[in-house]
């Protein structure tokens, strides 16, 4: 990094000594006798953004990955002078800034260092494009580690890793292949229990250097545009995650459906086949909601068309389908295919909407239908255009969500695999090359496509599902992790990936279940079925060249396997549908890697494969052939083993067994997890009682559970139900509290409350100190009381 890039004229420029200082309420500027402009502003207490100008001049400020509603608010803050440095204040950070040389030193109210500048920013020109190659080095403190970036495919602690980012089309990806469909910019760093992040907000191509090059220094850089980057602080690096998020924006609620099991092909034609998919899933009860339709639907892939011999009614087959409770998902790519009779073709081109290159003709590359124009998508009118051309797919024939792929963009048969880099696009109005675009071209388009389907699905929510993303897309859509291959090694990287996009704000992922590319054997797809069901996006998604990829498309006992672990999801939807909300409304990833989940334990930081699905559940995925188990690390705390009840002590490795019919999963002590009935497909069934399984804890620990209609928005009115519980068990008792807020009525009446694990005989119940009689609350099994779910108080005493 920072010395070999190929522009080698001036070299680095560093910038000198501080000439001019002056605060702005929360913004201070330092400005150097050699013109650079240093911007510091303080977001919060432990959120600042650092800016760089050279030659006394800063770009607009205009980003796409800022989310409107990001917090903002701070409680004390200060400057000092001093002889050598400036210091700003806050209540949790001191920021030095040297007055000589402009770099920087980050460190806790107490003097521990968080963060400090090597080199700090220093840049060269670029003379062949203009402008700079911002740079920024940082020392690696000892024992430092870092994780995030989004899709990369590579170890989740980042340390000694070169990365950079610029979304591809990676069909068939392997280990540590880079970049891949996703670039985001976001990186954490723990060391002495410390967790900071930073966000690189550039959409040029950045790189991140994590002490690869140097021992000691961690560095990143940009081809263009500003040194610009945010800075959060934790320690925790749940604070850490959630702060990104909250500056990066979240999602609304989806539909409940959307969390349920998805079935996908390339590609599932005609009508026949696809009525007779639903039909089996159904006949062998096994639970799904959504049914895909990958290119082959169109009429010769050409976007918002239909090929009428493969399907003569589409708005009979969706509503059909439909009623069988299957929702239909439709892809749609971004090129256009250059055909003059085709009507949209006709219309992008007399708006004049297509990209052009830098001079002058339209850009042209070869996709599906062959050659093809892309509509600029980060011009707000073609954005609008693109919108409304999803009219008629929801609001007529009832499409229910819709699938962005290729949008990268990618482009085939030329050697960079996407639009040429003197492309032109509009930016919302700062107008570019494709340089400074192409990072944000997928998001952009699956923004205008997230406000189409949010348009014409009203009053339902939006499903919107993308491949190519940029910080911040997760406001509108979930994705996948791409083209990956059929193998185990593939199903490790599905672990890391999902897992750390859900560090780097984008939770509502999942991969092709199975593996896209090739086949897999009855046994890879079960293991992967497993892992899969507790992926927050889970859909089977498969080429199709290489055979079947159903759930029954192996023998019977993986098909039982497959419908076990689907059921499993089922029964947790209410748990996930908490999740998610605890995702959307505290930026709260959905999964939680062992280092976020136990950052003071040095033994996660290096751990993949375990990981804590919500709050409650520990997963760890078998990911090799031929095993009846695997050794594990189990985290500090108590665990139940979910299969058998034991408990087990964490904070060490251990063998658990887990033949082809199981997955090593963990309640931790303490939980309270709510569970659904087994259901063909959500809303299937009128919940008349919900599960709450109760792991007891001696000790405290709290537990939620969201609910709302699953579907529309009354919830913004208030139609929503928040169900605190408070656990705390004694010796020889139990209490469960209860604290609700909203004003949704459940469909159900009653909890059945199974509990796990209490060390005594059940004598009596007190129900808001009332007590019970034993068999009106205990309806089967010694361990199982029923009670009306809107108590404040229970408490279960033994003898
Ligand atoms: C891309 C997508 C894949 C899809 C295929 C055909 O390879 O990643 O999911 O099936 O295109 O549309």
């Amino acid at each position: 990094m920072i010395t070999n890039t190929e522009l080698e004229y001036k070299g680095n420029l560093y910038p000198n000594q501080i000439v001019d200082f002056k605060q702005d309420v929360d913004k201070f500027y330092f400005t150097t006798e050699n013109g650079v402009i240093l911007q510091i502003t303080v977001l919060r207490n432990s959120a600042l953004r650092f800016r760089y100008a050279t030659e006394n001049v800063f770009e607009p400020d205009f980003s796409y990955a800022i989310s409107e509603d990001a917090n903002r608010g701070y409680g004390s803050l200060d400057v000092e002078e001093k002889e050598d440095y400036y210091l700003i204040l806050t209540s949790k950070l001191r920021v030095l800034v040297d007055k000589s040389t402009l770099r920087i030193q980050i460190s806790d109210t107490e003097g521990n260092i968080i963060n400090e500048d090597e080199l700090g920013f220093h840049w060269e020109e670029n003379y062949e494009y203009g402008g700079n190659t911002v740079k920024m080095s940082k020392i690696t403190q000892n024992a430092e580690s870092y994780f995030g970036m989004g899709d990369k495919a590579t170890h989740s602690n980042l340390k000694g890793k070169r990365v950079n980012n610029w979304c591809m089309d990676q069909y068939a990806y392997g280990k540590d292949q880079d970049p891949l469909y996703k670039a985001i910019p976001f990186y954490m760093g723990l060391h002495k229990n410390q967790a900071y992040g930073i966000f690189f907000d550039n959409t040029f191509r950045t790189y991140f250097d994590f002490a690869h090059e140097r021992r000691n220094v961690t560095s990143f850089w940009a081809d263009g545009g500003e040194m610009n980057y945010y800075f959060f602080y934790g320690p925790e690096m749940s604070k850490v995650v959630k702060a990104y998020t909250n500056l990066t924006g979240t999602p609304e609620l989806p539909p409940m459906w959307a969390m349920g099991y998805h079935q996908s092909k390339w590609s599932y034609f005609p009508e026949s086949n696809v009525k007779e998919l639903a039909s089996k899933f159904r006949e062998l009860r096994i639970p799904c909601d959504a049914l895909y339709l990958d290119i082959d639907y169109m009429d010769g892939f050409r976007c918002f068309t239909w090929d009428k011999k493969k399907f003569p009614d589409p708005k009979r087959m969706i509503s059909e389908l439909n009623e069988d409770g299957f929702k239909t998902v439709v892809m749609i790519d971004p090129g256009i295919k250059i055909d003059k009779d085709y009507w949209i073709f006709q219309e992008a081109m007399e708006k004049d909407y297509f990209c052009k290159r830098g001079d002058g003709p339209y850009m042209k590359g070869k996709v599906w239908p062959g050659e093809c124009h892309f509509p600029d998508f980060t011009n707000p009118e073609v954005r609008e255009w693109w919108a409304e051309l999803y009219k008629e797919f929801m609001s007529e024939l009832g499409v229910h969500a819709v699938w962005n792929d290729m949008n990268e963009p990618a482009v085939m048969e030329v050697p960079t695999k996407t639009a040429p880099l003197d492309t032109r696009h509009n930016y919302d109005g700062h107008p570019c090359t494709h340089r400074k675009a192409h990072n944000i071209y997928g998001m952009q388009m699956v923004r205008a496509t997230y406000e189409g389907i949010k348009k014409y699905v009203y009053p339902k929510r939006p499903f919107v599902i993308t491949r190519a993303a940029y910080a911040g897309t997760q406001r509108y859509s979930s994705t996948w992790t791409g083209d990956n291959v059929a193998t185990w090694e593939h199903l490790w990287l599905a672990n890391v990936q999902v897992q750390r996009m859900c560090m780097s704000g984008m939770s509502f992922v999942g991969s092709d279940i199975g593996g896209f590319a090739e086949q897999p054997n009855g046994e890879l797809f079960a293991r992967w079925i497993q892992l899969g069901v507790f992926h927050p996006f889970c859909r089977v998604h498969s080429s199709g060249d290489h055979g079947d990829q159903e759930p029954w498309s192996f023998d019977t006992d993986v098909t039982d396997i497959v419908r076990k672990f689907i059921e499993l999801r089922y029964q947790h939807l209410p748990y996930i549908y908490t999740m998610f909300w605890k995702y959307s409304k505290f930026g709260e990833p959905m999964l939680k890697p062992l280092v976020y989940f136990d950052q003071e334990d040095p033994q996660t930081h290096f751990r993949t494969d375990e990981f804590i699905f919500g709050d409650h559940i520990l997963v760890c995925p078998v990911q090799e052939p031929n095993a009846q188990g695997r050794r594990m690390y189990i985290p500090r705390g108590k665990w139940y083993n979910y299969w058998d009840n034991t408990i087990v002590k964490g904070g060490k490795e251990q063998w658990v067994d887990a033949d082809i019919d199981i997955m090593p999963l963990f309640v931790k002590e303490g939980s309270i997890i709510p569970k659904f009935p087994v259901q063909q497909y959500v809303g299937e069934l009128v919940i008349e009682e919900l599960d709450l399984d109760v792991y007891y804890k001696l000790g405290t620990e709290s537990s939620t559970v969201y609910e709302d209609d699953q579907d529309g928005y009354d919830y913004n009115k208030g139609n929503f139900s928040l169900r605190n519980f408070k656990l705390n068990g004694k010796a020889n008792s139990l209490a469960i509290q209860q604290f609700k807020d909203g004003a949704f009525i459940a469909s159900y009446e009653t909890f059945r409350i199974n509990l796990h694990g209490l060390p005594f005989a059940i004598e009596s119940v007190e129900v808001d100190n009332e007590e019970v009689l034993l068999k009106d609350v205990k309806p089967n099994g010694d361990d199982v009381i029923r009670i009306g779910k809107d108590f404040t108080q229970v408490i279960i005493k033994g003898k």
